[in-house]
């Protein structure tokens, strides 16, 4: 693939460390903040985040993975799309943008407290090839998540700058449900190259997919695509297809928006399974249907990034 830079260079793993504080580097999230405590007037964050461009101009394509309403999987998605690009030969990075339910250190099945470079960045976790940052990795994980509007800013600000990227084809960010105030704070931070919006066929999710669809292009962010999992469920004994829910709701949507229809991913408890124990099927079952859905979603994702004239720049679809 001619916009591929070699595998990511494999660090040595960092050695386990006790997650039962939070991690020193991460300035925003402290264990007070975290825990709900009243900070102090000295660390009040600022109420209007800062407008400041950040550009990883080592990192080719920032693409974010959303969804109108959780459940979808998102995260399942995000996960096994990344390793499936990284298959195909792309550099890749997973960030993990859902503060309050942060499941990329379970579905990648790592949870070790990262490393803080010489230059005082943090340096990624690599698991299945693929560097990873979540705040899971932050704080312990039985900690309750409260987070005021401009720490999640902040916190998804040092996820971009004081996370030690280097050099990547694809930054892949899962962002929590909804259109909610991450979206906003990652479109202020940086200028993604676009959007990929996960739902499943059924009517109810498919309003909310206008609303991501919607929320994106208020953004000025374009929509790369659409991805509909949960599609139908493959027999493993006969092959044969059934369709669960509202059969292709999510091409429905791809036409009615004019956007690409990524990929259908088929309903499976091995797609599940393998999530839980931290083996995303791609890597786990290279070989299976489940696992060829997600390489057609890498490979019309790269398609789609290609004929957008190989730049990050993108016309709104
Ligand atoms: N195609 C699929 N087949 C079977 N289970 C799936 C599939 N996609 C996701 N899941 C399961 O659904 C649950 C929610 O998925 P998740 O990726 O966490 O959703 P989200 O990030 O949108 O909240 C998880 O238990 C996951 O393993
Ligand atoms: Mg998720």
């Amino acid at each position: 693939m001619k916009f591929f830079r070699k595998g990511v260079e494999k660090k040595p793993q960092p050695k386990p460390e006790s997650a039962a504080k939070p991690h020193p580097e991460l300035k925003v999230i402290s264990g007070a903040q975290i825990s709900g405590k009243q900070p102090q007037p000295q660390q009040q964050p600022q109420q209007q985040p800062q407008q400041q461009n950040i550009t990883l101009p080592n990192v080719r394509f920032k693409i974010a993975v959303a969804s109108g309403k959780g459940g979808v999987g998102k995260s399942t998605v995000a996960t096994n799309l990344a390793i499936s690009l990284a298959n195909a030969g792309a550099a890749v990075g997973l960030m993990d943008a859902d503060a309050y339910g942060p499941s990329i250190p379970t579905m990648m099945g790592i949870q070790e407290r990262p490393q803080t470079s010489p230059q005082r960045k943090l340096v990624p976790l690599v698991r299945h090839d693929i560097k990873l940052m979540s705040i899971g990795f932050m704080v312990p994980e039985e900690q309750a998540m409260i987070w005021r509007g401009p720490m999640l800013h902040s916190a998804i600000r040092q996820f971009l700058s004081d996370v030690d990227w280097g050099e990547l084809d694809y930054l892949i960010i899962d962002l929590p449900p909804g259109t909610g105030d991450v979206a906003l704070s990652l479109t202020q931070a940086i200028p993604l190259t676009g959007a990929i919006i996960v739902t499943t066929p059924q009517d109810v999710a498919l309003a909310d997919v206008r609303r991501g669809v919607a929320m994106f292009e208020r953004l000025g962010v374009p929509i790369l695509g659409i991805i509909e999992n949960m599609s139908y469920f493959l027999c493993p004994h006969c092959n044969e297809k059934t369709e669960v829910f509202r059969a292709d709701g999510g091409k429905t949507m791809s036409q009615r928006f004019s956007v690409a229809l990524l990929g259908q991913i088929p309903l499976d408890a091995e797609v599940c399974t393998a999530g839980d124990l931290g083996v995303p099927i791609v890597a786990a079952h290279p070989d299976s249907p489940q696992s060829a859905a997600f390489g057609t979603v890498a490979t019309k994702l790269e398609a789609v990034l290609e004929e957008s004239g190989e730049e990050e720049e993108l016309t709104i679809l």
